[in-house]
């Protein structure tokens, strides 16, 4: 266990943590052991999805309708096993809305026992792609500067934080048979950027805290992107000031940075990893 700069393709390096065999965020070895151990409460909500998938969205959607605290300005991050630890995270009062990247065997032990609701979020993986090679290099924890070309290389080999892509959606598509006892809900990023109403409505219900179309039309407002930008997009910011968490919030940006050739590596890799895995995503709305 011990902090290790992993290099893309053209050498630049990725500051990450191993712990046990695994690849976390520069963070504390202490944080990442302990998060089997975390005292978990009946009423806990889990917000889990691979990075860059909508967590902080989804994150702030069941927060509004838990809550129905329209005016607290709380970033998820408060709540994320992977940066904070159990000491700070039991003096959170309840309903306690945590959220996390890892696999569901990582999950504290208790959530197995209480039978946790878990919200699960899916992204087409080449918007997620873009969005993660922005992410580690606008996060200065990271110490990265390379360039897309070598990066995507680097991220399909998954030897980035949180590992394979490949692995956790494989992981995460196969819950319902691992741990059938686990309510969970799946939303896609895609169909919330296409409509968030019908997604709100359902975490509502999932969340056994169902409200007024009022309500709901206020939970769409304030989640939308551009104001939980305003709200919360200087919490974490890059050296140049820009938002790290905030950053475009659409669904195709992938052209931009793809090429044809990495197009096709993409989708070719896809198929022969996700093979008897079918998960089926939208790359444009
Ligand atoms: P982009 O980098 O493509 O813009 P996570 O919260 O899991 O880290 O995911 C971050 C991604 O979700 C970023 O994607 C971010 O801009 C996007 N995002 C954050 N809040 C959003 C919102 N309210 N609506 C749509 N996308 C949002």
């Amino acid at each position: 266990m011990s902090v290790v700069k992993v290099p893309d393709a053209g050498g630049d390096e990725i500051k990450l943590l191993e712990v046990d065999g695994h690849l976390y965020p520069p963070s504390s070895v202490d944080v990442i052991r302990g998060i089997r151990d975390l005292p978990i409460r009946d009423d806990d909500v889990f917000v889990c999805a691979y990075p860059k998938c909508g967590t902080h969205w989804v994150w702030e959607m069941a927060r509004l309708l838990l809550s129905s605290d329209t005016e607290a300005v709380i970033e998820k991050d408060e709540l994320m096993l992977e940066f904070i630890g159990n000491d700070v995270i039991e003096k959170f009062p309840s309903p306690r809305i945590l959220n996390t990247h890892c696999l569901v065997e990582q999950l504290p032990r208790g959530v197995f026992e209480k039978k946790c609701k878990i919200i699960y979020i899916l992204r087409n993986p080449k918007d997620m792609a873009v969005s993660y090679y922005h992410h580690h290099k606008k996060l200065r924890v990271y110490e990265y500067n390379g360039k897309w070309e070598n990066y995507f290389p680097f991220l399909m080999d998954g030897k980035v934080d949180f590992g394979s892509f490949f692995t956790y959606l494989k992981d995460w598509a196969a819950i319902g048979t691992t741990h059938p006892e686990l309510p969970t809900l799946t939303l896609v990023y895609e169909d919330l950027k296409e409509d968030p109403l019908p997604g709100i409505r359902k975490l509502a219900k999932f969340l056994n805290c169902e409200k007024s179309e009022e309500y709901y039309l206020k939970v769409k407002e304030l989640t939308s992107f551009k104001k939980m930008k305003a709200a919360k997009g200087t919490i974490i910011q890059a050296t140049d000031g820009a938002s790290v968490m905030y950053r475009k919030g659409e669904v195709g940006d992938w052209k931009n940075h793809f090429t044809v050739a990495q197009n096709e590596i993409f989708d070719r890799t896809y198929k022969e990893k996700m093979a008897g895995c079918d998960i089926k995503f939208r790359y444009t709305v």
